[in-house]
């Protein structure tokens, strides 16, 4: 450069994102491409707006890492870190197609694990018996939005025991306790046997630990049971029912909880039915019908597995 001509301006950021945002112009997938071009322009704005430091994306890449290195069969931190930033349940009500009156999706959570006993109406889930909480008895019918009975539908349901843990994780568990199965009858009729659910607190010894105790947030998540319901015809929904007395409700980790899906459950102390109950002492009712949406069926491609300890 000789002495007359101007100095050349120093490059800026928004030149760099033009550059990276012409370097994936040309692939070939046009879904792919969209999503990289979304990503490359939404965290270069990110960095732009926040005025992101070097050693802030260096911690950034360490968080990651360690969500990596904490992860294992049983216990997914990636999955964590989407559920309490809200972004799982964004990302799931906007993919549902959802009726007006058909039952809403709420987060899936990191502890389903698929191939879950096939049981018939009626079985009892809890395996572990007196420990795992106190006896529930779910029943009601799988309907179409004009009320028809769906037979053949499936439940797949799971929830922790009353120390608010999944077998999966708890050795003291026998292996797929309070998970299972259900077909709905030709009426759509389903029921079977749990426990109550409990309030119980996600997991804060890994790096979204972190997050929360850098944001002083609660890490609990309301008593919940998870529900996948399917049937051919309808698109499958993967959801929770709330329990409506919960003191954490309005302060879920996760932002799982829909008014549609809060439940009641009532205390049962009718001699005749607690002495036809399976463990013949008072227990908690839930009576949920639940309305499917027309759709496509689909399967759930995540599962946990179970813990080394736990086997
Ligand atoms: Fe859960």
């Amino acid at each position: 450069m000789s002495s007359q001509e101007s100095p050349v301006p120093p490059t800026t950021s928004d030149q760099i994102t033009t550059m990276a945002l012409e370097a994936v112009g040309a692939t070939p997938n046009p879904r792919t491409r969209r999503i990289v071009e979304a990503l490359i322009r939404h965290t270069h704005d990110f960095a732009r707006e926040v005025d992101l430091q070097p050693g802030e994306l260096l911690y950034a890449a360490e968080f990651l890492k360690r969500c990596g290195d904490i992860s294992d069969a049983s216990r997914h931190e990636f999955i964590l870190l989407s559920d309490v930033l809200g972004l799982t349940m964004v990302v799931d009500t906007l993919a549902a197609e959802v009726s007006d009156g058909a039952l809403e999706p709420s987060v899936l959570g990191p502890f389903y694990r698929s191939g879950s006993p096939l049981l018939p109406n009626g079985a009892d889930l809890s395996r572990g018996a007196e420990a795992d909480g106190v006896p529930t008895h779910v029943l009601g019918r799988v309907l179409a939005a004009d009320g028809r009975p769906v037979g053949g539908a499936e439940l797949d349901v799971w929830g922790t025991n009353a120390n608010g843990l999944y077998e999966n994780v708890d050795p003291n568990q026998p292996d797929y306790n309070l998970r299972g199965r259900f077909h709905t009858d030709d009426q759509g009729r389903f029921d079977f046997w749990t426990v109550k659910p409990v309030s119980y607190p996600v997991p804060v010894d890994g790096p979204v630990g972190d997050l929360f105790a850098a944001t002083g947030r609660s890490n609990m998540r309301p008593a919940h049971l998870h529900v996948i319901a399917s049937a051919d015809g309808y698109s499958t929904v993967v959801t929770e029912f709330y329990t409506d007395d919960d003191e954490y409700l309005d302060n879920d980790a996760v932002f799982g909880v829909k008014s549609s899906l809060v439940v009641h459950y009532d205390w049962i102390t009718d001699e005749k039915k607690v002495a036809a109950s399976p463990r013949a002492q008072p227990y908690w009712e839930l009576r949920r019908d639940l309305v499917l949406t027309p759709g496509v069926r689909t399967g759930v491609e995540f599962t946990a597995g179970r813990e080394e300890s736990a086997r």
